[in-house]
């Protein structure tokens, strides 16, 4: 294989802000394009973007030479010239994320395989749909100052059918859109979908658990928090939490007692990364069917990858950089019998990857947002696709 062509360009993120865009080409005509998200509240554990790209077409000699032109084995051999470019700070993890899903694309065409495929076919796993978390509450740092509540609140419906899931998801939202709307003078829309209200942790979970009730969908819900505590630590050891501060050890009592009372099913980035040991002392306080998982804490990094300290991998594309380093933090984390979530971030465009990417590892859970605006239904809408592929296995002659 060989790459011909690399063209740059800088397209909008669901934030307005400009991120980067690949349309690559194989010296067999093949192509690909693929794009990188952006955060608002980027990990410090993870990897850092280029400078901001302009919009619009773009050049970048030392890439596009460094990139195109001479022989490459596989998805593995051109991510790995793209990490060199990395270290050697000559692309952000953006370029190095957008370059790689584009090659993969077009890897994929010249395969004849569908994306998830094609995935599946690097990792060696047996691709399966994930379960959704979907966004039904935006807070804390998602917010302008002054923070509040909890990053995110998600509703995880368990019904037996993507199809299902996604109508009740939609139900339980709408229904929460609602009550906001007759507590709050006005409710607001986040980067990531999710509902803003002025509204602290406890009262974003009541107004949830309303709402699943509110739609009649209460018995097929659990929720999930993502309490992203990297962002709430002021001082080590010591997270802000509504009105006050509080230890870690009074912080895990109040998430067990929160997991307890709204039926958390998961849990994200209960504690700041430098805090292994309220990691590992949290286990013996939260329910058994609370899923521990590590977002800012592993930062997408198979190094980091310990199952002492979490459940569960959050998988996000853009931490990794490349395709090829992602897969490797999700064998990582099989390897050690960890759950695995494929996560979107709050600066999304509407690249599906990260969807097929999840069906591709089998991975248990995926986040892609509240299902509202362009860029979260496009993954949807993907899932639904590719639910669809999955259970429509050609019939077998009779
Ligand atoms: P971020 O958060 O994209 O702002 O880092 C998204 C998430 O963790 O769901
Ligand atoms: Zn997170």
């Amino acid at each position: 294989m060989k790459v011909s062509g690399l063209r740059l360009r800088g397209i909008l993120d669901s934030r307005a802000r400009v991120t980067v865009e690949v349309d690559l080409t194989l010296g067999s005509g093949h192509q690909g394009t693929g794009s990188a998200p952006r955060a608002i509240a980027p990990g410090r554990l993870e990897r850092s973007r280029g400078p901001e790209p302009v919009l619009g077409t773009f050049s970048a000699p030392a890439l596009q030479a460094a990139l195109t032109g001479s022989a490459v084995a596989d998805q593995a051999d051109y991510d790995g010239r793209l990490a060199g470019l990395y270290q050697a700070g000559e692309a952000g993890a953006d370029v190095t994320l957008a370059a790689s899903l584009a090659f993969a694309r077009a890897a994929a065409a010249a395969c004849g395989v569908p994306l998830y495929a094609y995935f599946a076919g690097l990792a060696g796993s047996i691709p399966a749909v994930p379960a959704l978390m979907v966004n039904v509450f935006s807070g804390g740092i998602h917010l302008p100052p002054p923070a509040r509540g909890f990053q995110q609140v998600m509703v995880l419906p368990a019904t037996g059918g993507l199809r299902s899931d996604i109508e009740v998801a939609g139900a339980v939202f709408s229904a929460a859109e609602r009550l906001a709307a007759q507590r709050f003078p006005a409710v607001g829309l986040s980067a990531s979908s999710g509902l803003v209200v002025p509204a602290g942790s406890e009262e974003q979970l009541g107004l949830a658990n309303d709402a699943a009730a509110a739609a009649g969908h209460a018995s097929v819900c659990t929720f999930g928090v993502d309490v992203a505590a990297e962002h709430l630590a002021q001082t080590p050891g010591r997270y802000r939490f509504g009105t006050g501060e509080l230890s870690c050890q009074d912080f895990a009592g109040v998430l067990a007692r929160l997991a307890a009372s709204y039926g958390l099913s998961y849990l994200e980035d209960p504690f700041d990364p430098a805090e292994a040991s309220a990691w590992r002392g949290l286990r013996a306080v939260l329910p058994r069917s609370t899923r521990i998982v590590g977002d800012d804490l592993f930062a997408t990094d198979e190094s980091r990858i310990d199952q002492s300290l979490a459940d569960g991998v959050l998988l996000k594309l853009s931490q990794a950089g490349t395709v090829t380093a992602t897969l490797a933090a999700a064998a990582a984390a099989r390897a050690a019998g960890m759950v695995l979530a494929v996560s979107h971030r709050s600066g999304e465009t509407e690249d599906t990857a990260m969807c097929d990417l999840a069906v591709a590892v089998g991975a248990e859970l995926i986040k892609v947002g509240g299902p509202r605006r362009g860029d979260r239904l496009a993954k949807y809408n993907q899932l639904l696709r590719l639910d669809e592929s999955l259970h429509s296995a050609p019939s077998r002659p009779t």
